[in-house]
């Protein structure tokens, strides 16, 4: 890998602690990153590079075991006023400075971290200091979400980005595209005969994502508050996982083949219509509750929230892809907080076989085959299907056959953050949100975000924090014999032992 120097702005925050330091410590353990580096972390903050060592590594306590004073050296730290043109100065003398001692042959990563109003404002200041130019060393800019609020400021920040940098400098992070089993989707997609040709309409019955959180907002309600679950999850996390689901298959496994079928894909969604937004969209805010002993505050009474917050947690959508693959398929995700377990998963359900030979079926509402694919925890795949039960006559029940990843003996599967720091590292855009797909993805969010916030006859269904969200989504998947998947921690959902 090409030697550098990777800069976070922001550095002093809270991501920097729990991700990016940690992911990039893994990375050093494992030997893979450059001989050449250092890491600038630069905010506002006035603090000394040990001082930064001592927060971000030594007393880090996202950061497990022994630490690696090794590690450390490659730590520096630049307090600068991030808003004032001036201060990018000193950013630009200590990379150079850093840049001699540590021969990195003016190669930067710069990675934004920061709020969001400062990210079309920091590459502004770096160009003025010609750090965008690449023509002594490789430039590159990360940028965190949230990437807009809407479609139009989605396409404004795109703008103005490339004003200073091109499109290929640009990674659009959006961290489940790091998570190993969602990249897995692909392979087991396109390296496989056997799925492949059963992957459309004349076999699918339907597509269900489901994306749980057990937490609610936490400490995060000052920005949760005006996000809501749609702006949060659907628009990024879930909707990749659709494109990964639906896509065409890509010419090649290169990052312009992939990027342009997953355009192709969000664009082929059919967009929910105002009109239709009360039928196809459902959505939920927890309210208080006891779990067991445990009160649970409602999503109101959140630091940070306003007493009369009409965003949503909790979020079900139906849809359909308007294509040649998938017409007629209904796809239906859901995503929430506050919900009895952390889970998401995507669930492929086949159609039922043509005839039906054997009216002894045990339960009749499952027989369809399921092949679930478990993005967290517990990553996994898992096919259901019928089977004889043994004894007289053709009774059948459902049995399940399973892949668990913890069964690789080889290594964890690591953390989404490793590999997307990694691939910016070696410049692999594969893993990142190109700009046109993100805002394919916000032309098809903005309508229902429309008519929640214009429309207040669009009801906000309350549904008590730990349970599986407001009863009427379940009225959203039509045909009385299929209703979501509630998915366990334990991906074998065993009859009669259901983790939570
Ligand atoms: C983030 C959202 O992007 O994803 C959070 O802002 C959410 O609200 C998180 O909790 C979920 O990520 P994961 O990896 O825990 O599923």
């Amino acid at each position: 890998m090409d030697p550098q120097i990777f800069v976070i702005f922001g550095a002093s925050g809270d991501l920097t602690q729990r991700k990016l330091i940690p992911a990039i410590y893994e990375l050093y353990k494992v030997h893979l990153l450059p001989e050449h580096f250092a890491l600038l972390g630069v905010s506002r903050t006035e603090m000394s590079d040990d001082a930064f060592r001592r927060e971000v590594f030594f007393d880090n306590p996202h950061i497990e075991g022994a630490k690696d004073e090794g590690f450390s050296r490659y730590l520096f730290y630049q307090p600068i006023d991030t808003m004032q043109q001036e201060a990018y100065k000193k950013v630009r003398a200590r990379l150079a400075k850093l840049d001699e001692e540590r021969q990195t042959e003016g190669n930067y990563v710069f990675y934004l971290s920061t709020p969001p109003s400062l990210y079309p404002k920091i590459p502004a200041f770096l160009a003025n200091e010609g750090l965008n130019n690449s023509n002594k060393g490789w430039k590159r800019l990360v940028i965190e979400k949230p990437f807009g609020y809407s479609r139009e400021s989605a396409r404004q920040l795109n703008q103005e980005l490339l004003q200073y940098f091109g499109e290929d400098q640009i990674f659009r992070i959006d961290h489940y595209l790091g998570k190993e089993t969602v990249q897995n989707l692909l392979v087991t997609r396109f390296a496989n005969g056997i799925y492949e040709p059963l992957w459309n309409r004349n076999y699918i019955h339907h597509i269900e994502v489901t994306a749980a959180e057990e937490i609610g907002v936490e400490k995060r309600g000052g920005y949760y508050d005006r996000s809501g679950a749609l702006r949060d999850m659907v628009q990024n996390h879930l909707l990749q996982v659709v494109a990964h689901m639906a896509m065409e298959p890509p010419i090649t496994a290169d990052a312009s083949a992939i990027r342009n079928e997953k355009l192709k894909l969000l664009q082929s969604i059919r967009p929910i219509t105002r009109e239709e937004v009360p039928r196809y969209a459902i959505r939920g805010q927890y309210i208080a509750s006891n779990i067991g002993e445990e009160k649970v505050a409602g999503y109101r009474q959140e630091e940070g929230v306003a007493g009369d917050s009409i965003t949503e947690t909790y979020v079900a959508l139906k849809f359909y892809i308007d294509n040649w693959r998938w017409a007629g398929v209904p796809f239906y995700i859901r995503t929430g907080k506050c919900l009895p377990t952390k889970a998401t998963e995507a669930v492929v359900y086949f159609k039922s076989p043509p005839h039906h030979l054997f009216r002894n079926v045990q339960d009749m509402m499952n027989v369809n085959n399921q092949l679930i694919i478990r993005i967290q925890p517990d990553e996994g795949l898992l096919l259901q299907f019928g089977m004889k039960v043994p004894g007289a006559g053709f009774q059948v029940k459902n049995v399940n056959m399973d892949f668990h990843y913890s069964d690789l003996t080889e290594g964890d599967v690591p953390e989404a953050y490793e590999r997307l720091l990694l691939d910016v590292m070696k410049g692999d855009p594969t893993l990142y949100a190109r700009g046109d797909s993100v805002e394919a993805a916000w032309q098809f969010v903005d309508p229902i975000l429309e008519a929640w916030a214009n429309d207040p006859s669009i009801k906000l269904y309350g549904y008590p924090a730990g349970t599986w969200g407001p009863d009427i989504a379940n009225k959203l998947i039509e045909g009385n014999s299929v209703s979501w998947r509630n998915p366990c921690r334990n991906l074998t959902d065993a009859d009669n032992y259901c983790e939570l």
